[in-house]
């Protein structure tokens, strides 16, 4: 048998969006975005081996393998979802019916609904149950051009089902057709039925939770809900401060709806500081002067009728910014990233360069990642198709755009029914 792998040469491309030579963080304009026409990529071994014109690649790889493009079509890196509860089960119809009756989140949590209602239901789950629902949401997202989703824990909220959930994730890791990077969020809440102070939950996960985590490699991040309902700034501290010494990247869910959790990471150096949509003007400027990537959940905004995440603030002065969906049954239940970060664009004003950095290269960041996000030589051949000639019409048309196919390492994991 023949192992030899051949290169395969996709085009003709009539914009190829390459993210590539964009600074990681401040504020972009569009001319600065790399747009080449006609042009061609050409990957081996499931990365990029060379990009350029269509024409010249085309006489150079004459023998390789081709995928040709019949219409006109807008490349670009596939998308990033930094932040995301994948692994639910059950659904949280009723909140939304509560809070549209007048009542918040916050006091939605307080009365025994919110979090506590999922973890309720999914600790009900069986695995497979719960592994076939991540599987059904991740294939979800790649139709939507997403080939790298981070997948948090969060609803066991004890140390047998925080476990059993990283496990969970971990094994759809390996059958999803796009990458899962799962993050530890056992602090999501103190559980109503733990015996003991939120303090004594959280010492219980350092004890407990995190070695199992790190000794079965199940994740190498670790989140905490900074919040009214969930956990102070002190205990969060105690918390990070030893999850940090064991290892783990520390991202924060941080000034949802009160200040002090963006704080808290910027002294920590966290990956990434998530939510944000409650902080001022000194809050906007730590995060954004320190290397936190800043994660705007526009998802959540729209979920909870709230404000947005002062995004174009934290570009203008200087931030690392990302967008994710952070879709999960309670205050983000759409999943769709692209509709949100292009309802986050026109609220915040954003650009289409830094909405798309926002999930490609920035949110790789997010995650520690620096082989994807960029369509450049060596780094993983993971990108989408439009069926456009104008990469604006993907956030122009504000989600309703779909890719026509995508790919990830090479492999055609997707491809639009409608094309
Ligand atoms: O990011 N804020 C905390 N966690 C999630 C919501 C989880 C839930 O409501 O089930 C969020 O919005
Ligand atoms: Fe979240």
């Amino acid at each position: 048998m023949n192992l030899v792998i051949k290169p395969v040469l996709f085009g003709p491309i009539t914009q190829l969006l390459t993210m590539k030579g964009l600074p990681l963080r401040g504020a972009l304009s569009d001319n600065r975005l790399q747009i080449l026409p006609d042009a061609g990529i050409v990957v081996h071994h499931g990365k990029i081996f060379e990009y350029g014109n269509y024409k010249e690649l085309r006489y150079q790889y004459d023998s390789a393998e081709k995928v040709e493009f019949t219409t006109d079509v807008v490349v670009l890196p596939g998308f990033i979802d930094c932040h995301t509860h994948l692994c639910w089960a059950g659904s949280r119809a009723s909140d939304f019916s509560m809070r549209n009756a007048g009542l918040s989140y916050l006091e939605i949590a307080e009365s025994g609904g919110g979090i506590w209602d999922t973890v309720t239901q999914t600790r009900e789950a069986s695995k497979e149950h719960l592994l076939n629902h991540i599987l059904y949401r991740t294939s979800r997202m790649k139709s939507w051009g997403v080939t790298t989703a981070e997948v948090k824990s969060g609803y066991g909220l004890s140390v047998d089902e925080e476990i059993r959930l990283l496990r969970i994730i971990n094994e759809a890791a390996k059958l999803a057709d796009i990458d899962i990077i799962p993050t530890c969020l056992a602090a999501h809440t103190t559980p109503k039925d733990y015996f003991g102070s939120a303090a004594m939950y959280l010492t219980e996960v350092i004890n407990h939770v995190l070695p199992i985590v790190k000794s079965e490699l199940l994740s190498n991040r670790v989140d905490i809900f900074v919040e009214r309902s969930a956990f102070d700034v002190s205990g969060a501290y105690d918390f990070l401060t030893n999850a940090k010494a064991l290892g783990f990247d520390l991202s924060i869910h941080a000034d949802q709806f009160t200040t002090g959790g963006s704080t808290l990471g910027v002294k920590l150096g966290a990956i990434s500081l998530d939510h944000l949509e409650a902080s001022t003007d000194s809050e906007i400027h730590a995060v954004a002067t320190s290397d936190c990537v800043a994660v705007a959940l526009p998802g959540a905004s729209i979920g909870l009728g709230g404000p947005f995440a002062p995004a174009r603030k934290l570009l203008d002065s200087g931030g690392i910014l990302a967008i994710a969906s952070d879709w999960n049954p309670g205050s983000a239940p759409m999943g769709d990233l692209i509709i949100q970060a292009s309802i986050l664009a026109v609220n915040q004003k954003l650009s289409m360069s830094e909405v798309l950095s926002g999930v490609t290269f920035r949110a790789a960041h997010a995650l520690g990642l620096s082989d994807r996000g960029i369509i450049h030589e060596d780094m993983i051949a993971d990108f989408q198709s439009y069926d456009t000639s104008d990469y604006r019409e993907i956030l122009y048309q504000q989600g309703l755009l779909k890719p026509s196919g995508v790919w990830k390492n090479g492999v055609k994991i997707y491809e639009s029914k409608l094309g």
